[in-house]
């Protein structure tokens, strides 16, 4: 159990329990109404978030989950995310009436701390790059802006055709992760040094939040696409993209990028949700163009932000978000 002590009240940082999760909820949702009634100057009451997805994460990241506790009452949580070398922070929130007081950064140090022992050496977040706040909050603690993430949404109006050749498949994966695991970890460190999201891939197909796609060619696995559709009907009509990597060596990236693109798609109308969003950053003029002609229209930006080790990026097509 960890001690801080904040003005008067004692506040302890704590992992996250399952008994935790509805006041979880409860702070995302107060946090972020309270932050986007500021911002657009009118109330705007958030969705509550589902419980579903923050059980996963529990799961997931059970050292890497924290609440801040002032008095048996949760005021504050926050979910690290340990993709290999590289780490990441998200969401993070405190109620409003306790914001200001230092919780939100003995939170993010936290999940700091866990990230750094788990060997990851870069950590990032993504955040609103239009809220001095958020700004000050990131940058404050060390972390420097890398890219523009955009948020884009396209209706999904129907089922397209893959347009493979005779030795290329698409395939999902529903039962068995493990037989990702290695081309996970060698498309993931070709596009960021250690880059490994699998934790990412085992949470879905256990939790069942969605779909896991792969592009192959022959029997070699040369990408990769996470899709999550677990949203109820009346939590949102939305699926979104949580990742597409494909081995930026090979010579038809591009098309495998298209082919699973594709693939998340079609799911996503299957599952009859009525629109599908993506976050990508936006490293080259290539993914927004790929995008924009796929019918992808930008809904919303953030800024990514790393801290620790500096690396680099390869690949020109990727569907890679470091927000929860
Ligand atoms: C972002 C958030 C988690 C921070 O929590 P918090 O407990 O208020 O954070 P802290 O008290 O540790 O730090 C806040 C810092 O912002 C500063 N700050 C407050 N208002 C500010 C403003 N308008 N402009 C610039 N800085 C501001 C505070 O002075 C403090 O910095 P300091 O310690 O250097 O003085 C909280 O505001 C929140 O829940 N926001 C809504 C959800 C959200 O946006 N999450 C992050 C998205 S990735």
């Amino acid at each position: 159990m960890l001690g801080w002590s904040l003005r008067k009240e004692k506040v302890r940082i704590r992992e996250m329990r399952s008994e935790d999760v509805e006041e979880a909820r409860k702070i995302a949702q107060d946090s972020w109404s309270d932050m986007a009634t500021r911002d657009v100057g009118r109330r705007i009451i958030y969705p509550m978030r589902s419980k579903k997805i923050i059980e996963a994460y529990v799961w997931k990241e059970p050292h890497g989950c924290f609440v801040a506790d002032v008095c048996g009452g949760i005021v504050g949580a926050a979910y690290s995310h340990a993709w290999g070398r590289m780490g990441w922070v998200g969401p993070i929130e405190v109620l409003p009436e306790f914001q200001n007081r230092g919780i939100g950064r003995a939170l993010l140090s936290e999940c700091e701390n866990f990230l750094r022992s788990s060997g990851c050496e870069v950590i990032g977040v993504e955040t609103m790059s239009h809220i001095p706040k958020n700004l000050h909050f990131y940058l404050s603690q060390g972390y420097r802006p890398d890219a523009l993430t955009l948020i884009a949404e396209k209706p999904t109006l129907g089922k397209q055709s893959l347009e493979l050749r005779e030795d290329e498949k698409i395939e999902e994966v529903r039962k068995d992760p493990m037989i990702l695991k290695e081309a996970v970890l060698t498309i993931g460190s070709k596009i960021f040094t250690g880059l490994d999201p699998f934790k990412d891939i085992k949470m879905i197909v256990e939790k069942k939040l969605g779909s896991i796609f792969v592009w192959r060619m022959g029997r070699r696995i040369l990408g990769f696409a996470l899709l999550h559709t677990y949203l109820k009907e009346e939590e949102g009509d939305y699926a979104s993209i949580r990742l597409i990597l494909v081995d930026p060596d090979h010579f038809e990236s591009e098309k495998g990028f298209d082919a699973l693109l594709r693939a998340c798609e079609n799911e996503s109308f299957i599952s009859g949700k009525k629109r599908v969003f993506a976050r990508f950053p936006v490293v080259n003029s290539l993914i927004y163009k790929k995008m924009a002609t796929n019918g992808y229209v930008i809904k919303g930006a953030n800024i990514r932000m790393f801290k620790g080790h500096s690396f680099s990026q390869k690949g020109d097509y990727f569907v890679l978000s470091l927000a929860g």
